[in-house]
């Protein structure tokens, strides 16, 4: 799969629910609605349909949410996707989580192919922890993590830079998990979504102002290390471990996007920061055959756009993009 601005489409990040057992401030509004059972995919459609992205050139995979280790027996999905990594069509198969689940299923992961993991922490204090989250808890995330370190999983972790909570804690974080040997990511807050009475603009802290902060404590060498995705990443030579940045407002980063998202409802968009998207439920149900759906995959490739448009500002309180970011999969 080859875009109209020659960007290979190798990527593929798919949401398997937009359920979540967190109600993330920036995330959701506590009482979000969730989509009717009959519009989402069942497990056997989406691990068709990931097959057939993977016949057309898919080699990375990533499952994600809301939170994707809810989904009654998930794991059935990754096992049956893990066959791709035994045939060798497929690359890598990971996964984003909030971990809150990660003590259940960190080992049966790990068996089904999984060799890298992103947990979303972003803080380390307990009562911060509940009161970003509304309903998680740290301990049980702490729990996730350890299981996961045991049973071999890579870690990375992805951390919401929010200003005035958790802004005086990142450099400490940093060091928490370079200790662990731990990759992080730091992510400005991204305009997707009504979140209910909370403004964007009073939680957006730029990652160019999160940098300079951390750069008072740490040495900060710019690297080439690239996956494609929309970080750039630093070594932090007091840990030796990567730490990224990814800024989608300050920043863009879609010259090198070489990937499309897939809600759990079968929908296709081309790009995070755009409304364009192709339906393939519905070339998927009409027939067993797998052309139809493949010829739509085509048509939306074809459409991709060559970048985004996101802002936040004073004027525009809504958001950029209608949909939650736990419903196309961060
Ligand atoms: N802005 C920035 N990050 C967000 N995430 C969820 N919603 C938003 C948002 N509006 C994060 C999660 C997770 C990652 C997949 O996306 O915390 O770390
Ligand atoms: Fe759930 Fe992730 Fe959204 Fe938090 S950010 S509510 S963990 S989907």
């Amino acid at each position: 799969m080859i875009d109209p601005f020659g960007r290979h489409i190798t990527y593929l990040r798919v949401s398997v629910t937009d359920r979540c057992d967190f109600r993330c401030v920036y995330c959701m509004s506590e009482d979000m609605t969730f989509l009717p059972k009959r519009d989402v995919l069942s497990l056997e459609e989406l691990d068709r349909l990931c097959s057939v992205f993977i016949r057309l050139g898919v080699k990375k995979l990533r499952l994600t949410g809301g939170e994707p280790l809810v989904r009654k027996n998930v794991m059935s999905l990754f096992r049956g996707l893990s066959r791709h990594l035994d045939s060798g069509q497929l690359e890598e198969l990971t996964v984003t989580t909030n971990g809150s689940q990660l003590h259940r299923f960190a080992d049966e992961l790990r068996d089904c192919g999984v060799r890298r993991v992103n947990v979303s922490i972003d803080t380390l204090d307990a009562e911060k922890f509940h009161r970003i989250t509304r309903w998680g808890r740290l301990e049980q995330v702490m729990r996730g993590l350890d299981a996961a370190a045991a049973a071999g999983l890579e870690i990375k972790l992805n951390v919401v830079a929010l200003r005035g909570v958790n802004d005086h804690e990142l450099g400490d974080m940093l060091q928490w998990a370079g200790d662990r040997s731990w990759d992080m990511t730091i992510i400005e807050v991204m305009p997707m979504g009504d979140i209910g009475g909370e403004m964007r603009i009073d939680q957006y802290l730029p990652v160019s102002m999160v940098r300079a902060e951390l750069e008072k404590r740490f040495t900060l060498t710019d690297i080439d290390y690239k996956t494609g995705g929309p970080a750039r990443y630093v070594r932090v030579e007091e840990t030796g471990r990567r730490l990224g940045f990814i800024t989608p407002l300050t920043h863009n980063f879609c010259e090198s996007c070489n990937r499309v998202r897939l809600t759990c409802t079968g929908t296709l968009y081309m790009c995070l920061g755009q409304e364009d998207a192709a339906d393939l439920r519905t070339p998927l149900r009409r027939s067993e055959s797998d052309e139809a759906v493949m010829e739509a995959i085509d048509e939306a490739i074809a459409r991709k756009p060559k970048g985004h448009d996101f802002v936040i500002d004073r004027r525009r309180r809504g958001p950029s993009v209608s949909r939650h970011m736990s419903h196309t999969g961060g």
